[in-house]
């Protein structure tokens, strides 16, 4: 049969830590076509430890976009019509490769991982000058959190990094530019990238001189040969060179949070969105101007859309567990078989009954910044049941977005009047009414909640060379929009934010 053609269409890669997604988007109307999913495994080989494989990334990649192309194929959509594609990543994550075999010398280090530890206790005594070296020039604390200190782990611990680096042989780069470098060829001619969103979470980039920082650098004993050349978010990086879409070029790049803020079209000043996926992202954008938070926020590049383009900056507030509290729920305590059970389970009682849970799986992120804090569940009586943890977990998400909001009202002075909210968890309308009730403002959700791969696709259907997509906002005047409005009183909800804060005093102190 003779396929249809809908104008051009755009590919963007979502990878995210819980999962890998492709999603083919119509550029003229941003309706989502088709996508494919794959769930990412993550290996936690000792206490604190986290990792995943970054060849099993690359696949899931890759089988996302064939599946993906089949099913556009079932719907009869010509899969020629797929003029650029875009990749939005898991942040920070940390991948060291050998550039002639093409094969990573370790796994990749995730986000969480919180091995670090004792390396950011001992740079802290080393500080050049005044404490607010690193921050000032990077807009983040020195934390387990980002890149550079997973790579200076890697460079001290693993006999194949140190060799590589000795040989010439090694590149550093997050997610993405793994991914780009993989899918652009590889050992043969691969692309060694990344963009200014990526770049500006490694703690080892200017985010006012948009390049590598030599200071830092030297401070974190990284060399600076294995970095990747830092690139705008929107800009030709390379053309696939196998599969289904080979040939198409890869033209937007944005780390997840950034892809998502875009997505939401937070192009001005004041305009801000919250991701639920494995951790909450809150953004919030700035515009030109590099805010620095007094509330334990962090100061980071928005996106750069074109190598012309002038930066534009947010502050944001990073909650590291959300959607991975329900993840434990599933894998460790067995207590659901699916994530969506989650919604039943709470459904079930509507409420926690007093229960408290505090998922500081890997210490506590903003507004605290406090490694040393463990996950509790506190308040249980013998009445409690599985339920009632089941909502608290909900609770929690929502109370540590609140904690997050607070920082944000404080930091830009005037209170946000509603919370734009995307990502998969934002399917659950038990979390979304009490993510309203919590935080005491409408919270407004698009129909279409694929905001981080939208964000991506705009960024690479609209790059010079490209031009299928138009990052005008009347684009997306279309876009339906659901809201949920605060349903208890504001005196409710104050109590158990309060209770919700005694709770968090908890389960701080656990590490020395
Ligand atoms: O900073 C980490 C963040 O980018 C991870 O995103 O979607 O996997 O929660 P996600």
């Amino acid at each position: 049969a003779k396929k249809a053609v809908l104008g051009p269409l755009v590919g963007a890669v979502d990878q995210g830590t819980s999962s890998t997604r492709f999603l083919v988007f119509n550029s003229k109307t941003a309706e989502l076509l088709s996508h494919h999913q794959v769930e990412i495994k993550q290996e936690f080989p000792r206490e604190g430890w986290v990792e995943q494989d970054p060849k099993e990334i690359l696949h899931s990649v890759y089988e996302c976009i064939e599946k993906t192309c089949e099913k556009l194929g079932q719907l009869n959509i010509d899969i020629s019509n797929i003029k650029a594609i875009g990749v939005s990543n898991q942040r920070e994550t940390t991948v060291v490769w050998d550039k002639l075999t093409g094969e990573p010398l370790y796994n990749a280090v995730v986000w969480l991982d919180l091995r670090t530890q004792s390396t950011v206790e001992s740079l802290s005594k080393r500080i050049p000058g005044n404490n607010n070296f690193v921050k000032s020039k990077t807009g983040l604390p020195l934390s387990t959190y980002f890149s550079a200190v997973k790579l200076r782990w890697l460079l001290d611990n693993v006999r194949k990094v140190q060799k590589a680096v000795e040989e010439d042989r090694a590149l550093f780069g997050t997610v993405d530019s793994w991914l780009i470098w993989s899918l652009t060829g590889g050992a043969s001619g691969g692309v060694h990238c990344t963009d200014v969103t990526n770049a500006s979470r490694t703690m080892l980039f200017n985010i006012h001189s948009l390049e590598w920082d030599k200071e830092l650098c030297e401070f974190f004993e990284i060399p600076m040969k294995i970095l990747p050349n830092v690139r705008s978010s929107s800009e030709i990086y390379g053309l696939m060179k196998a599969g289904a879409l080979e040939g198409v070029p890869i033209s937007g790049c944005l780390g997840d949070q950034s892809a998502a803020l875009v997505g939401q079209m937070c192009f001005h000043d004041g305009q801000a969105k919250n991701t639920y996926g494995t951790g909450c992202f809150l953004l919030c954008n700035t515009g030109r101007k590099c805010v620095f938070s007094e509330h334990g926020l962090l100061t980071t590049v928005a996106y750069k859309l074109g190598r012309d383009k002038p930066v534009y900056y947010a502050l944001e507030g990073s909650v590291a567990i959300a959607g991975a509290v329900i993840r434990w729920l599933r894998d460790n305590l067995g207590i659901i078989k699916t994530s969506e059970e989650i919604e039943k389970l709470a459904k079930e009682v509507g409420t926690s009954y007093g229960c408290y849970f505090v998922p500081a799986f890997s210490g506590l992120y903003a507004p605290y910044w406090e490694p040393s804090a463990r996950g509790i569940i506190c308040g249980l009586t013998q009445f409690t049941n599985k339920c009632h943890i089941a909502f608290a977990a909900l609770e929690a998400v929502c109370f540590q977005t609140r904690e997050i909001l607070d920082a944000m009202n404080r930091d830009c002075g005037i209170p946000l009047s509603h919370l734009q909210v995307d990502g998969g968890m934002t399917n659950n309308k038990i979390l979304m009414q009490l993510q309203a009730d919590i935080l005491y403002i409408p919270v407004v959700k698009p129909s279409m909640p694929e905001t981080t791969a939208l964000g991506a696709a705009m960024a690479a259907g609209a790059a010079e060379g490209v031009g299928v997509w138009s990052l005008e906002p009347e684009d997306l005047s279309a876009v339906t929009m659901e809201r949920f409005e605060p349903q208890i009183n504001a005196e409710e909800s104050e109590i158990r934010y309060s209770t919700w804060k005694k709770a968090v005093m908890k389960s701080m102190g656990w590490v020395t």
